[in-house]
């Protein structure tokens, strides 16, 4: 099924070689955000990193699953979440997301610095200016005219050359808790490292000379056990749960840590090698496509040169596959969905902290662990077995949870089944949990309208300068 990976190993790593020793530029160079400056240098790999435009659709997810309205109530998701696309729409699409609001100025909520860290290359140019402690310091709203540049060069090389490079702090220090250090890693982990500064699961650190710092949560582990174990240690939590009032975890996109633990990952087969593939332009020279995407879109130059099963077929499997996951996953919200309600009937009917907690920390486990299978997007594909394992633990939570609430209500007196308020669309459900959307759309768009133009009008006149 699979062919020799040994000699393709060599043929990429001499080709990296032979790129290596055509740059001569020292590694400690300041970074270069503008990613335009490498046009003409680098034209094969500037164009098709340019393609990644060409993935533009916007899918609002709660269109599509409106019970995440009700799981995310009370926190910034249950406003606006639409599904990834090309990385050349990342800083836009933090830009106008209503996760972001509508501050007007560096001390204005809701949400803080650390939100640009996966934007682009001018995350680690701020960083190597202000240091972490300056670039962390404050709200979004004070990196508006700094991080204009999106994901790019800067982020994955050194600056003007071919060698990778992880470029943010703290992603160095989470690869280096996993036990490789960044520089002492083999290719095809750097090939897979640089994609993990950003699709990876993280949160804000809080300590005494920490403040909002990225962070991953990796110290005990990349599992979806050894992180729930870690923040439960520290008593973390993402918000508190509008309705059910359960202290939650959000997870982000733990897509490298599901991928290592896949078939591919545990045969090291890099992120690149299916999403950014050798290909030849039309003059047989060949290059890396740095067109990151659907890796069926070149199928021959990714799964093609290890498999020999028709694309059909595979595109069928990862189908298959999809369909298995995005099944029990419905089965997990139906669920999760009852609990918060029913949690909030039993707070109602005078149910006490006391009683409430091994019935909060279910609720909570079970959320973080459906949120950690299906937030890693692409999952179905990388590790579809780990997956579905983790969603199978969160159904049990999730049953475990209200095995309880049934008993608890009933001590309490509560007829059951309590009411469930309609949360069939995504417009009802932000109604039920009590969404002031008309405000916040028009807040929004009075800062597109006014705000987006003075941090571009500031940005261009810095990069004047550079
Ligand atoms: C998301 C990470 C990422 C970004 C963004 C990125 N690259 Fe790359 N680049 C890679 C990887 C991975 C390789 C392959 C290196 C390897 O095989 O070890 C590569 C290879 C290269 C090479 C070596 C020749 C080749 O084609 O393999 C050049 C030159 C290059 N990139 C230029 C650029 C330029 C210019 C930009 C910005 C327009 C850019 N890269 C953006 C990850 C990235
Ligand atoms: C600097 C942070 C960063 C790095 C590095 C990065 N990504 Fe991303 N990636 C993102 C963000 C943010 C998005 C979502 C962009 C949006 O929706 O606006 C994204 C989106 C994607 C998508 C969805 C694309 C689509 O068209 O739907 C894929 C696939 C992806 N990344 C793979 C990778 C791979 C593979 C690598 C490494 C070669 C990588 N990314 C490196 C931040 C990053
Ligand atoms: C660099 C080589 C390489 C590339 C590229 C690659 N694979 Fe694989 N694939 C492997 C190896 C190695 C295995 C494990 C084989 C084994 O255990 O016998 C594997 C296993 C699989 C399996 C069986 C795993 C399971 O869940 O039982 C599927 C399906 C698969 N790959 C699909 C794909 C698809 C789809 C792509 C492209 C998007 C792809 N592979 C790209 C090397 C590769
Ligand atoms: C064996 C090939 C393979 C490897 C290795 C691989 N991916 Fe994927 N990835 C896929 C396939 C196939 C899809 C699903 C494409 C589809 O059908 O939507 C996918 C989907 C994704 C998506 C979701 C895109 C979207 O629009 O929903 C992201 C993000 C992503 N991969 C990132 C990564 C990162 C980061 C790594 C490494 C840590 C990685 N992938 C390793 C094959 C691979």
């Amino acid at each position: 099924m699979v062919r020799n990976l040994t000699k393709k190993s060599f043929a990429l790593s001499a080709l990296v070689a032979a790129s290596l020793m055509t740059s001569g530029v020292m590694a400690s160079e300041k970074t270069e955000p503008r990613n335009e400056v490498y046009k003409d240098k680098f034209a094969k790999q500037y164009n098709s990193w340019h393609e990644t435009a060409e993935s533009k659709e916007v899918v609002d997810m709660l269109e599509q699953v409106p019970s995440l309205v009700v799981l995310w109530a009370g926190y910034g998701f249950a406003k606006d979440y639409n599904a990834p696309r090309g990385h050349m729409y990342a800083v836009t699409d933090v830009r106008n997301t209503l996760r972001t609001g509508a501050p007007k100025s560096a001390e204005d909520g809701p949400m803080p610095m650390a939100c640009w860290s996966c934007k682009g290359p001018d995350v680690p140019r701020v960083i190597e200016e202000q240091g972490e402690d300056g670039y962390f310091t404050g709200k979004w709203y004070k990196g508006g005219a700094e991080i204009v540049n999106t994901i790019g060069c800067g982020d994955c090389h050194e600056k003007g050359k071919s060698k990778l490079r992880v470029s943010r702090p703290f992603a160095e220090r989470a690869m280096e808790t996993l036990g490789t250090p960044f520089d002492k890693a083999s290719k095809k982990d750097k090939q897979s490292m640089v994609c993990g500064q950003c699709h990876v699961e993280y949160y804000f650190e809080k300590t005494k000379d920490k403040k909002g710092f990225v962070k991953f949560p990796w110290d005990q582990g990349t599992t979806v056990e050894a992180m729930e174990s870690y923040y439960d240690a520290l008593e973390f939590k993402d918000w508190t749960h509008k309705i059910s009032k359960t202290p939650m975890l959000k997870a982000q996109h733990p897509g490298y840590e599901t991928w290592k633990l896949g078939v591919h990952g545990q045969n090291n087969v890099s992120c690149t090698d299916c999403h950014m593939p050798k290909v030849k332009n039309k003059e047989g020279r060949k290059y890396t496509d740095h067109k990151v995407g659907n890796p069926f879109d070149r199928f021959e130059e990714t799964c093609g040169t290890c498999h020999e099963q028709s694309k059909e077929f595979m595109v069928n499997r990862a189908k298959e596959s999809k369909a298995k996951v995005a099944d029990l996953k419905a089965r997990v919200e139906t669920q999760l969905v009852k609990a918060h309600f029913e949690a909030k009937a039993a707070w109602d009917a005078g149910a006490t902290e006391a009683e409430m907690k091994p019935i909060l920390t279910d609720i909570r486990h079970s959320q973080w662990r459906w949120d950690y299978a299906t937030a890693s997007h692409g999952v179905a594909a990388h590790a579809v077995d780990e997956a579905l394992r983790v969603l199978g633990t969160s159904v049990d939570k999730a049953a475990d949870a209200r095995v309880k609430l049934a008993q608890l209500l009933a001590t309490k007196g509560v007829k059951q089944p309590i009411a469930y308020p309609d949360t069939s669309t995504k417009a009802n459900a932000q109604a039920a949990v009590g969404m002031d959307m008309k405000k916040m759309n028009a807040d929004k768009a009075d800062f597109k309208k006014n705000t987006l133009p003075k941090w571009d009008a500031e940005a261009k006149k810095r990069e004047a300068t550079y």
